[in-house]
């Protein structure tokens, strides 16, 4: 593995589910893989799981992690090509990334989308210019369309969970939010569920919800959450902003809750969020409080998702 900046850069979806499963059973078996090596980690937003499980992977595997706090720590980073940086920012990222990639062996960014304009967010423009001029492996931390760490652990979650032989019913969910989220949790499991294949996938939402279907094509897709929730094995819950209209909010319809009622029509589904998640608006307190919550279990995992794909990084020789 070169990069991991979404689900194509992985060849085979359920080996790198295996590693981290291997090394949740014992996190020091390739303690000195990453001995001499450095992991920087850019955060340009906040950040609590992601930042900390980051970490614990790469300490597991003997690396030494430097955190950088791009929004106040470091200086304000120009992405595009050509600009005149007669404004706010003060250091383009064609100056900072080489000099990243002396310093590091392997760069992490975190970087969401403006919420602004689609074309500027789905273009991806702040990873690919940090791959086009780092010269190092990048990992994606959650960029402006997808968050790929979060989505190996959702996949290595249901695998642990669900020994069953048949495939599970999972439904994706929106739920409401007072702001205006990034489509990037939905948009990756959506991609990773659909190339993993080994699950019936509905997605359910609001009209004028939709996502973009490179992402989705492959779910069963309705309006309806009664009728998708029904048999559910797992219920993931995320809320999105609208991807046509983009970045508003059309409803904050409370009826879209998932709580005790709406959950009673799964298959005792187990209930996943990708966390932080806002209480009584999302998800109800009997939901998350209740023994059907895998939510803790989902964020511990985020650290054997991120030390298996470092270490397909540390083997490929970096
Ligand atoms: N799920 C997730 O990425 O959490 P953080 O934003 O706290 O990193």
């Amino acid at each position: 593995m070169k990069n991991f900046v979404s689900v194509h850069d992985v060849s085979d979806i359920d080996a790198l589910v295996q590693k981290a499963l291997a090394y949740k059973a014992n996190p020091f078996s390739d303690k000195t893989l990453g001995t001499h090596k450095r992991i920087g980690c850019l955060f340009l937003n906040p950040s609590m799981r992601t930042r900390l499980s980051t970490q614990l992977a790469a300490q597991n595997l003997g690396m030494e992690v430097i955190n950088l706090n791009v929004g106040n720590e470091g200086w304000a980073l120009e992405f595009e090509e050509e600009a005149i940086m007669s404004g706010t920012t003060v250091e383009h990222v064609k100056d900072a990334a080489p000099i990243f990639g002396k310093y590091f062996d392997i760069l992490a960014i975190r970087a969401f989308p403006a919420l602004q304009n689609r074309e500027d967010d789905y273009s991806e423009l702040y990873i690919k210019q940090f791959i086009r001029y780092a010269g190092i492996p990048v990992v994606s931390l959650e960029s402006a369309t997808l968050h790929p760490l979060q989505s190996l652990t959702d996949i290595i979650t249901v695998t642990e969970t669900f020994p069953e032989k048949r495939k599970p019913k999972i439904v994706l969910t929106w739920a409401p939010h007072i702001k205006p989220l990034p489509q990037c949790v939905a948009n990756s499991f959506s991609q990773w569920v659909n190339k993993w294949g080994k699950a019936e996938f509905v997605i359910t939402h609001p009209e004028d919800y939709e996502l973009n279907e490179a992402f989705t094509k492959g779910a069963t897709i309705t309006h309806n959450q009664e009728e998708a929730l029904k048999g559910a094995d797992f219920v993931y819950v995320k809320n999105w902003s609208t991807y046509l209209d983009y970045g508003k909010i059309y409803t904050n319809d409370p009826g879209w809750q998932l709580n005790q009622k709406s959950w009673a029509t799964t298959n005792k589904a187990k209930v996943m969020h990708c966390l932080p998640v806002r209480r009584n608006v999302e998800l109800s307190d009997e939901i998350l409080d209740g023994p059907m919550s895998i939510v803790t279990q989902q964020a511990g995992n985020r650290v054997w998702a991120a030390q298996a794909v470092l270490s397909e990084i540390l083997k490929n020789d970096v």
